[in-house]
C-alpha cells in the first residue's frame, strides 16, 4: 500500500474552515467570484463599426444548451489555447506576447481537476524508487509528500533567509527539481534571473524542471502606501510587468513542467479546472497515458466557465481586479504586522510577500523585562532575532484565536514544517474581502494586546 503522510495543511483547513461564524484568513485563494461578478467585471463589447457597446456574452446561457457528453477529452481547445496564451504573457494580464519565447499548441496542455491533480499526475507518471528530486521548502506538502510516497529519495531545497529566500542553485543536484513560484506559504516569488540559473544548470545536466506556478500571475509588488504613491495605475502596473517572473516554459528548455489553475489568482477554485503544460511531448503522453486511468474529462461546465473567465473580455479586468486588492489588502497586513513588530511583549515579523496570497508572519514573545513600546523592523531574520525572543506555540495559537475571536489561520510548523521548522510561524491569506481582512485583524489585534503583550 502507498504510504502517505497526512496532508496537513489540508486536514486544518477541512476541520476548521466550516467554524461557525469564521473570519477565515487562512485560505489561498483571492476572494472568491461568482459568474454573475465575472460578467460584471469583464469588458464589454464594442461593436465592430465602433457604433454600440454591448455586454460581454454571458456563458451560462451557451452551457444550458450544451448536451452533456464526456466533453474533450484533454479539455477543449479553446481553453487548453488560452492556457497557452496565458502563460506566455511575460505579464500575465497585458498585451499579448511580449515574450514571444514559446509557441506551443494546445496538444501540450492537459486540463486537470485543479493544480492538485496536475502535480498528483505529474509525479505519478514521472517518479518512482531510484529516482531523486529536490523540492523548495517551505512549500506545499503535497511536492515533496507525493513524490516520497512513490519511492523517490527527496531532498529538501531550503529557501533561506540569507538568500533572500530563494533558491540557491550552488547546491543542486537531482532527476527533477520542484519549484513553487510564486511560493506559499511565503509569498515570495523566484526572480526571473535565478530561474534562468536554475533552467541553465538542468539543461547541462537534462534534469526535469516542474513549477508548480498556481499563484503565478498574481504578482502585486509588495505592501506599497496607495495614499502615498502618487503614480498612475497604469505606471504602477508596467514597472510590475518588468519585474513579474515568467513562467517557466518560456525559458526554452524542453524538460520544463509547468501546473497551474483557476482557483488563486482567478478566485474561482469552485471551477475544479487546472493544468499541466509541458514542452516535452514525450512527458505530455506520458502523463495523458496516466491520466486514462483517472479522470476522463473535466465536467464540460467547468471548462466552459473557465473559457469564459480566460476569454480576452474577461481574463485582463479579473486579473487587474485581483491584483489591486492583493495590493491594497498587503499594505492594510503591513501596518498591522508592524504595530505588532514589538509592542510590549510581543514581536511580529514576516517575509514582505510580493506575489501570491499568503504571507509567513513570525510571532515571538519576550520575557516581561524586555518589554518595548516602539516600533522596530518587521522584516524576518530566518528565525534568528534576539535570543530573548521565544516563538509562540503556532498550533495552540491558531486554535486558542480560532476559540477566542474565530478567526481562522495555519499554523507554520505543523502545516509547513513537519512539526520541527517554522516554530511561531502562521499562514495568513490577506487577498480576501477586505472589510473581512480588517475585521480578522482587529480581532487579533484584541487577542494579541489581551493575551500575549
Ligand atoms: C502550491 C499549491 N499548489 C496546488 C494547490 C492546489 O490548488 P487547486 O487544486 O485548487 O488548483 C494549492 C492549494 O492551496 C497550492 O497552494
Amino acid at each position: 500500500m502507498v504510504k502517505l503522510a497526512p496532508f496537513e495543511v489540508e486536514q486544518w483547513m477541512d476541520k476548521y474552515e466550516t467554524t461557525p461564524g469564521v473570519l477565515n484568513i487562512a485560505e489561498t485563494c483571492a476572494a472568491s467570484l461568482s459568474i454573475a461578478d465575472l460578467a460584471g467585471i469583464a469588458d464589454p463589447i464594442v461593436s465592430h463599426d465602433g457604433l454600440s457597446i454591448l455586454p460581454a456574452a454571458d456563458p451560462l446561457s451557451a452551457l444550458a444548451t450544451t448536451k452533456l457528453t464526456y466533453g474533450a477529452i484533454r479539455g477543449s481547445l479553446t481553453l487548453r489555447q488560452q492556457v497557452i496564451d496565458l502563460l506566455s504573457y511575460d505579464s500575465g494580464d497585458s498585451v499579448k506576447s511580449r515574450n514571444n519565447a514559446i509557441s506551443l499548441g494546445p496538444e501540450f496542455v492537459i486540463i486537470s481537476q485543479g493544480a492538485i491533480a496536475a502535480n498528483y499526475l505529474l509525479f505519478y507518471t514521472l517518479l518512482g524508487p531510484g529516482d531523486h528530486v529536490v523540492c523548495t521548502y517551505p512549500t506545499y506538502q503535497q511536492l515533496y509528500d507525493v513524490p516520497r510516497s512513490l519511492g523517490a529519495e527527496v531532498s529538501l531545497w531550503k529557501l533561506r533567509a540569507d538568500n533572500g529566500h530563494v533558491p540557491d542553485v550552488a547546491e543542486l543536484e537531482a532527476l527533477m527539481l520542484i519549484l513553487n513560484n510564486p511560493n506559499n506559504p511565503l509569498g515570495v516569488p523566484i526572480p526571473r534571473a535565478v530561474l534562468q540559473s536554475i533552467v541553465d544548470f538542468a539543461r547541462a545536466r537534462d534534469l526535469i524542471v516542474f513549477c508548480d506556478e498556481v499563484y503565478l500571475p498574481l504578482y502585486h509588488g509588495g505592501p506599497v502606501d496607495l495614499e502615498q504613491d502618487t503614480r498612475r495605475d497604469s505606471e504602477r502596473r508596467s514597472e510590475l510587468d518588468a519585474t513579474r517572473p515568467p513562467s517557466i516554459i518560456n525559458f526554452g528548455y524542453d524538460r520544463t513542467i509547468s501546473t497551474g489553475s483557476m482557483s488563486k489568482a482567478f478566485a474561482l477554485a469552485g471551477l475544479r479546472v487546472g493544468w499541466a503544460v509541458s514542452r516535452d511531448p514525450e512527458i505530455i503522453r506520458a502523463m495523458l497515458a496516466t491520466r486514462d486511468y483517472t479522470t476522463i474529462s473535466v465536467s464540460q461546465l467547468d471548462d466552459g466557465i473557465a473559457r469564459y473567465a480566460l476569454s480576452d473580455a474577461v481574463r485582463r479586468p479579473l486579473l487587474q481586479h485581483n491584483t489591486a486588492l492583493a495590493r491594497k489588502n498587503v499594505q492594510v497586513l503591513k501596518w498591522f504586522v508592524e504595530r505588532w513588530s514589538s509592542r510590549g511583549r510581543v514581536r511580529l515579523s514576516w517575509v514582505k510577500p510580493t506575489a501570491g496570497t499568503t504571507a509567513f508572519v513570525k510571532i515571538c514573545t519576550v520575557p516581561k523585562s524586555e518589554e518595548a513600546g516602539d516600533n522596530g523592523d518587521a522584516e524576518d531574520d530566518g528565525g534568528a532575532g534576539s535570543n530573548k525572543e521565544e516563538p509562540v506555540d503556532d498550533v495552540a495559537f491558531c486554535l486558542d484565536v480560532l476559540d477566542k475571536c474565530k478567526v481562522m489561520m495555519v499554523p507554520g510548523s505543523k502545516c509547513f514544517g513537519h512539526g520541527e521548522d517554522f516554530k511561531g510561524y502562521v499562514r495568513i491569506g490577506y487577498v480576501n474581502e477586505t472589510p473581512v481582512l480588517m475585521e480578522a485583524l482587529a480581532k487579533l489585534d484584541w487577542y494579541l494586546e489581551e493575551f500575549l503583550a
